[in-house]
């Protein structure tokens, strides 16, 4: 037999994935399970978007488009950014499928063996597994859970090395629901600055936030230069499914970019980004109502999870995920999790998951019925009794 390459074995998975196969199998049992795992809006696309793309297909977009995306949504996306302080150029917008590969592509284009890059832990998982694969070093920086607090600039200047090319954050944050607040943002860019570094910025969750705006990084002085800003439709529009997300290149990255969107996928699907332009140019009350209903969900799970004993949550300021400890309670939170699959039908998630800085917190997603959140939390409840 043939063998795979060594390096597909640096690349890691996302657990949801896994926990929603196990799942499947306790449904297969029969069981309804509520589902906490997954990381997407419950809600439905919003119908003008979808009109827009079912009208581009009846339009004949059909066709390969330009690799870097249409002009006209590069043009929105631009625009749209402008909006949070950042003077993006449209030549440097890259239209992909999906927030992830402008992950994967500035992950690609500024690491090499030896290199370190700053991650967070816990954090999206895809961060430390991309890095790795490119043959750079994770390096994890833990923020301050207890207090709320997305990034800890003490322990991440700590962390920076002569080897360290890039530093990664997630605001608002998944797994944690944290936000990185602006003097936070300052500090990170004068460290950039200071040090020479890439920073890779995922706002994916930017939209869905419940306290004040802060500003995009990206917006911060000379910063346009070396910040690889990501963002997409996927959850500010309930478009999942759709694959449609962007990046914002700096202008010496941006033609390596491209390259490696030539180089995989050719470009992204021309009816899609049809849709894409309706959602940024549209109504965006479709978004603050989504808002909305996420905030009150956020809020009942939160007093609720406040009432099991043992079990402590942080209010999350943006994003759809609570990230209770759960380290008072007398098992693990692998177990904790397992337990309440099997025994509750509930499904989430353990924060180990999102690496050793997420061990003993469990994570779950709001995106759900608040109906199924309190249904949820009377099952968590029930558990915990019994321990
Ligand atoms: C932090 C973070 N970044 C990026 C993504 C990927 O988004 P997309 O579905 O648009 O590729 C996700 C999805 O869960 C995420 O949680």
């Amino acid at each position: 037999m043939p063998r795979a390459a060594s390096r597909v074995g640096l690349l890691g998975t996302e657990t949801a994935l896994d926990v929603l196969v196990k799942a499947r199998a306790v449904e297969a049992r029969g069981r309804q399970v509520i589902h906490l795992e997954v990381g997407e809006p419950d809600f439905p696309t919003p119908g003008h978007i979808v009109e827009a793309g079912v009208r581009a297909l009846r339009d004949g977009y059909t066709r390969y488009g330009p690799p870097a995306g249409s002009p006209g949504l590069r043009e929105a996306i631009a625009e749209h950014l402008a909006q949070r302080g950042v003077r993006a150029n449209p030549e440097h917008v890259l239209v992909t499928p999906g927030a992830k590969p402008n992950l994967f592509y500035g992950f690609l284009a500024t690491l090499s063996p030896g290199d370190e890059a700053l991650v967070p832990d816990p954090g999206f998982p895809i961060y430390a597994s991309m890095v790795r694969f490119c043959g750079a070093t994770p390096v994890p920086v833990p923020p301050r859970l207890d207090q709320g607090r997305a990034l800890d600039l003490d322990v991440l200047e700590r962390a920076i090395t002569p080897r360290t090319r890039m530093v990664v954050f997630n605001s608002p944050s998944n797994p944690t629901g944290a936000v990185v607040p602006e003097a936070d943002l300052q500090r990170l860019a004068a460290l950039a600055d200071r040090h020479d570094l890439w920073v890779m910025a995922d706002e994916i969750y930017r939209r869905i936030r419940y306290g004040a705006d802060a500003p995009s990084i990206a917006a911060l002085p000379g910063m346009l230069e070396r910040t690889i800003l990501v963002d997409g439709f996927s959850k500010a529009y309930a478009m999942t499914g759709w694959r449609l997300g962007w990046g914002l290149f700096p202008p010496a990255l941006a033609p390596h970019a491209v390259r490696l969107v030539i180089n995989s996928n050719t470009c992204t699907a021309s009816f899609v980004q049809e849709a894409g332009i309706a959602a940024l140019r549209g109504p965006q009350d479709v978004v603050d109502a989504m808002v909305a209903r996420f905030r009150t969900r956020r809020d009942a799970i939160v007093a609720r999870l406040a009432r099991i004993p043992g079990v402590r949550c942080h209010e999350p300021a943006g994003a759809f995920y609570a990230f209770p400890d759960v380290r008072a309670l007398p098992l693990s939170a692998a177990a904790l999790a397992d337990r309440l699959l099997q025994e509750e039908a509930v499904a989430l998630l353990d924060g180990a998951g999102f690496g050793p800085g997420g061990s003993g917190y469990l994570r779950l997603s709001f995106a759900t019925s608040l109906e199924s959140l309190e249904e949820a939390a009377d099952r968590f409840s029930s558990l915990v009794a019994r321990l």
